[in-house]
């Protein structure tokens, strides 16, 4: 039974009762000085600092084979763009956080403007971390199909083709094309092309949920559990529940696990609608232990059972 908890606390307390339990946390962090009217924000030169805070529960909160996908954008200062992602996700590689990949998110609707040194910003990053080198990972979930690419390029085969070779150009890189032919999907590359949110959800950094969807296709197993510790209006919630799986979010500011509640249950694709009212909970700190008496043990068992 897939189940959703929403937790109305800090994420590096709460995280701890989900030891090895998580199979993916799809997160992305309140952006440096960006929200200050919204919610507290951190100073660029000190966000590295501050995001090192959280990797142990997240660390600890993931099984062996888990991943951890942060979702950021470096922010420009006094017309510079500053450089506390990069210092961020170098410290998290020396704390034994292997860097897997980076993925782009490639924005197809930019927000329009005018800056006097730059263009329209219109990417973002999406880190995928891991505990070991070989976590879990299902590329079939995601494939694409193979496009128009495949009928051109593969309709005339040459002899260098039909056997691994270097590519004309001397890179290094060389293909047996031969491979292909036949094929139908494809992988996708690690740029995502996803428009950004374009309704107002009552949040001010709402990200679309194709963008933690994506994420939990390829890395988290069918009925697997996903956590996300900066939850915001709850849209990895959304995309977890849709594709079947459990999930636990976790905000420090009530309204927003108001809101997020509220999303899921009026966006999720719910496999069996009845579920969600006996499982979404909003849990505040000071009522838990008054749930958990009257309910379940602990929230582990409550995502397990
Ligand atoms: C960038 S927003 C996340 C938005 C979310 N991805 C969405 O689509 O709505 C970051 C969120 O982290 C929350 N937050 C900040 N510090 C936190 C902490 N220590 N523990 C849990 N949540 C925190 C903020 O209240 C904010 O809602």
């Amino acid at each position: 039974m897939t189940k959703c908890i929403i937790i109305n606390g800090d994420s590096r307390k709460e995280l701890a009762q989900f030891n090895n339990s998580i199979d993916l946390i799809v997160t992305s962090p309140p952006y440096a000085d960006a929200r200050k009217k919204h919610y507290d924000s951190i100073h660029p030169k000190d966000f590295a600092d501050w995001f090192l805070t959280f990797h142990e529960s997240f660390r600890d909160a993931l099984k062996p084979t888990g991943s951890l996908v942060i979702n950021i954008k470096d922010k420009v200062v006094d017309r510079v763009r500053h450089r506390f992602v990069w210092k961020t996700i170098e410290k998290l590689s020396e704390q034994g956080w292997h860097c897997i990949d980076d993925y782009i998110w490639y924005k197809t609707n930019p927000m329009p403007g005018y800056w006097p040194t730059r263009l329209r910003d219109g990417w973002e990053y999406c880190f995928h971390l891991a505990k070991t080198k070989k976590p879990y990972i299902n590329q079939d979930a995601v494939r694409v199909p193979m496009g128009d690419w495949a009928e051109s390029r593969l309709k005339n085969l040459s002899h260098n083709d039909k056997k691994r070779n270097n590519s004309a150009n001397e890179s290094g890189f060389g293909r047996d094309l031969s491979r292909w032919v036949g094929k139908k999907n494809v992988l996708p590359s690690n740029v995502l092309s996803i428009a950004l949110v374009g309704k107002n959800k009552g949040h001010p950094a709402v990200f679309p949920v194709e963008l933690p969807a994506f994420f939990i296709k390829l890395l988290s197993p069918p009925n697997g559990f996903i956590a996300d510790p900066f939850g915001g209006s709850g849209s990895t919630g959304i995309a977890a529940l849709s594709l079947n799986r459990s999930c636990v979010l976790i905000d420090t500011h009530k309204k927003y696990c108001q809101l997020a509640f509220e999303r899921i249950i009026k966006e999720a694709r719910l496999h069996d609608a009845e579920i969600l009212f006996e499982n979404v909970a909003v849990i505040e700190p000071g009522k838990r232990k008054k749930r958990q008496l009257e309910d379940t043990p602990s929230l582990l068992d409550f995502v397990s059972a």
